[in-house]
């Protein structure tokens, strides 16, 4: 089956199946097109929340999809393939978490949302990198706890006068960003702006104009009088951008930075995982009461 038919085959069975294809701005392209919903982890989960369709199918990693079984328990939630991890939320498991919480009692603990529903349900709040800094200064306590990502805990400290203790976890796409890259990006494009995720290490930071999450990227791309943006995140937001701004132009900040997990979905394992509906992501009741208490938390704000 070429991709135009492999398309029309998914579009078809998800009639059958009353199903939903909800995509995060990382995707293929081929997979942003089909899909009924594009967003970025908080957009994913607030649509997760409020879907009436009875299967989702999540074209994303692992984390993402655990998210949207925990606020939609009644629907099937197939990720097409099991293997698409992040390999940030790997970097921190719910007994490291608790041990690391027993040396500082009373703190607070919040986790972004790239986790393991195991780690949500040790949290007292979830965020994402679209409200991380809101999330932290809704809170009472002077000293935070953070996991997993050290970088997004140290963009967080720029911004709030608490102190945020953070996990020493990161996301190797963001992180491998330098000050080789701005500069080379600059010489290169010297009217563009550099616009970064806040995943990026402290240094790429403070050399970027803006600094927004997937999300706020597409909604800034519309707004912004600036025809020329150099992009500091995963590759595969480009393709949104271009597509819903075909008269500007957007370049990567560093060629081939690519989350290999995220393209682990195809077209193809979508029609098989629709076919078959398997696999399914599904988080124990005892755990998903608990990580839901975290994520209702956040959304509530
Ligand atoms: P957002 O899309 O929420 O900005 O997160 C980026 C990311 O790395 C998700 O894994
Ligand atoms: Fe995880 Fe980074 Fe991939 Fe996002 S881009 S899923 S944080 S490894």
């Amino acid at each position: 089956m070429d991709l135009e038919e492999l398309k029309v085959k998914i579009l078809e069975l998800k009639e059958k199946r009353r199903a939903i294809i909800v995509a995060h701005n990382y995707q293929l392209p081929e997979i942003q097109d089909i899909a009924d919903f594009i967003g970025d982890s908080l957009e994913l989960s607030r649509q997760a929340s409020r879907v009436e369709a009875d299967v989702i199918v999540f074209c994303g990693v692992h984390f993402m999809a655990e998210t949207a079984a925990i606020l939609a328990p009644d629907k099937i939630v197939l990720l097409p393939d099991l293997n698409a991890g992040c390999p940030m939320a790997a970097m921190i498991r719910a007994d490291e978490l608790r041990e690391w919480k027993k040396n500082y009692p009373g703190r607070p603990v919040v986790c972004y949302i790239n986790t393991t529903a195991a780690v949500k349900a040790e949290a007292d709040i979830c965020c994402t990198s679209s409200n991380a800094i809101e999330v932290v200064n809704s809170l009472a306590a002077e000293e935070i706890l953070f996991v997993p990502d050290k970088n997004l805990g140290s963009y967080i400290q720029r911004h709030v006068s608490k102190r945020i203790i953070s996990w020493n976890g990161f996301c190797y796409v963001h992180h491998h960003f330098s000050l080789g890259d701005i500069r080379r990006s600059r010489a290169q494009y010297p009217t563009a702006q550099i616009w970064v995720h806040p995943e990026s290490p402290p240094e790429v930071i403070d050399e970027a104009d803006l600094v927004l999450s997937t999300g706020k990227m597409v909604k800034e791309a519309r707004n912004t009088n600036h025809q020329e943006i150099i992009v500091g995140t995963e590759e595969g937001i480009i393709y949104r951008l271009k597509k819903e701004n075909p008269e500007k132009n957007f370049y990567p900040l560093r060629p081939g930075s690519l989350c290999f997990n995220m393209k682990k979905i195809t077209l193809d394992k979508v029609y098989r995982a629709l076919e078959s509906m398997e696999p399914q992501v599904k988080v124990p009741p005892e755990i998903r009461e608990k990580a839901l208490g975290a994520i209702e938390k956040m959304i509530s704000l």
